[in-house]
């Protein structure tokens, strides 16, 4: 499906972002774990989350929509409750299901086979593989590190020492639930903080030393049954606030979204730019912190971020990207390699897109060299999406600042996290221009 962006002359609206795609996957895989039924509010219905849901059916796992299809209840079965599946476990588009599911069943060693489609197939495993076999589990891939990943029995896991040699939020989650197959502490060791959900919602221990943040399981963590609230997709809510911010008499409120202070990075380097954002009705729910946020218009200038933020916004850094094209000045990113291993290759699709569009930009080894300018239109264009959902949500608002019309090709991939997305794009568009 192509969807055709027309230009905004301003945007302006409420809207409630789609729920957490990290934190639903998530509470259903620890709902799964505990050994009671659990359920799970504002579950997410993108397609990353729910094929996170299918595979813990294929596992004996009962997972049902009760009252409306966001709310899911979830009867535990326990660490070793897993039935050995029929079927592959198809994970879709999800490098998070299959990296976290992947280390639960490697850790309960479950005999399975998780698989994924074209681009997932595609990104390497062998970050987890490695680890995984170090603990005592028998996990493989094709050639050593893509899908589909086999799981077998093992004799037991053992605890290991682990220093994270990349700040992987997916990556530090699987060797958690690893550890907690095994009667020995794993330790996982972070230099710089990613998204810590798994460690919050696990209530897992840890504690800040000199060689980085310490955070230990082991089969003596408790994995009680809960209700969850999932809150608004701080990762989704971002388009938003850079299409508040670089279209002119903008003003849009976001209800309810997460922000945890290990997502929110992209705030702070808008705010050095020189936007301002107002958080409202700031509150708790469940074990994650919540607010709305609102958004208005700002004059943008350039900055070269710093890369030890990344983790803290490794989603976010494409639709920065396009708020830097409106940034007056050279922005520089740094350190950002890391986008490569994403859904596509997110340096490189950006970098295409922006060349369609006219920006002026360098693509480098480890980020791009944007030479943005507030008075930027980008051309009428038609944008490839590579079916990667956060390079259309970017091209869309990039294309929504241009004179005439865009296409974006593929443009149904927006439905892996955020399916509303062309509806709200079209609710807060209010004014065209021909
Ligand atoms: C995620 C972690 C990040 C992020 C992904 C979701 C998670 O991936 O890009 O969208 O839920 O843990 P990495 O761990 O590969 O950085």
């Amino acid at each position: 499906m192509e969807k055709e962006v027309k230009p905004a002359a301003s945007l302006n609206g409420i809207l409630n972002p789609p729920p957490d795609k990290s934190i639903s996957h998530r509470s259903a895989l620890f709902a799964a774990l505990s050994d009671d039924v659990s359920i799970i509010q504002n579950y997410s219905v993108a397609a990353d989350p729910q094929s996170t849901l299918s595979c813990l059916r294929k596992l004996g796992v009962g997972c049902e929509q009760v009252g409306g299809e966001t709310t899911i209840k979830i009867s535990g079965v326990g660490r070793d409750g897993f039935s050995k599946p029929a079927e592959l476990l198809d994970c879709g588009n999800s490098g998070t299901t299959m990296r976290l599911l992947g280390g639960i069943l490697a850790g309960a060693g479950v005999p399975s086979v998780l698989t994924g489609d074209e681009s997932l197939s595609s990104r390497t495993m062998k970050r987890i593989i490695d680890p995984l076999i170090d603990m005592g589990c028998r996990i493989s891939g094709r050639q050593g590190l893509y899908a589909p990943l086999q799981i077998e029995r093992h004799d037991g896991v053992k605890g290991i020492k682990f220093p994270l040699p990349i700040p992987s939020a997916q990556l530090k989650s699987a060797v958690l639930l690893t550890g907690l197959f095994g009667e020995e502490p794993t330790e996982v060791i972070e230099k710089i903080q990613s998204r810590d959900h798994t460690e919050r919602l696990l209530e897992l221990h840890s504690e800040v030393s000199d060689v980085g943040r310490i955070i230990r399981s082991s089969r003596t963590d408790r994995i009680p049954a809960q209700t969850y609230t999932i809150p608004g997709d701080f990762s989704a809510a971002a388009f938003w606030l850079v299409a508040g911010v670089i279209h002119a008499n903008s003003s849009i409120e976001l209800k309810n979204v997460g922000i945890n202070p290990t997502r929110t990075a992209v705030i702070s380097i808008l705010e050095e730019m020189g936007a301002s954002f107002h958080f409202e009705n700031m509150r708790a729910e469940g074990k994650e912190p919540v607010a709305d946020i609102l958004i208005h218009s700002a004059e943008l200038n350039a900055i070269n971020p710093d890369p030890a933020l990344f983790p803290n916004c490794i989603d976010e850094l494409p639709i920065l990207m396009v708020a830097m094209c409106f940034a007056e000045g050279r922005s520089i990113i740094r350190g950002a390699e890391e986008l490569r291993h994403k859904e596509t290759d997110r340096l490189a699709a950006m970098a295409e897109i922006f060349n369609r569009s006219g920006a002026k930009i360098e693509l480098t080894p480890d980020g791009m060299v944007i030479d943005g300018n507030r008075d930027f239109r980008p051309k009428s264009a038609t944008y490839p999406t590579w079916h990667d959902h956060r390079i259309a949500m970017a091209s869309a608002i990039l294309a929504s600042k241009s004179k005439s019309h865009s296409l974006i090709e593929n443009a149904e991939c927006t439905a892996i996290s955020y399916p509303d997305f062309w509806d709200h794009l079209n609710e807060l568009t209010y004014a065209f221009k021909e």
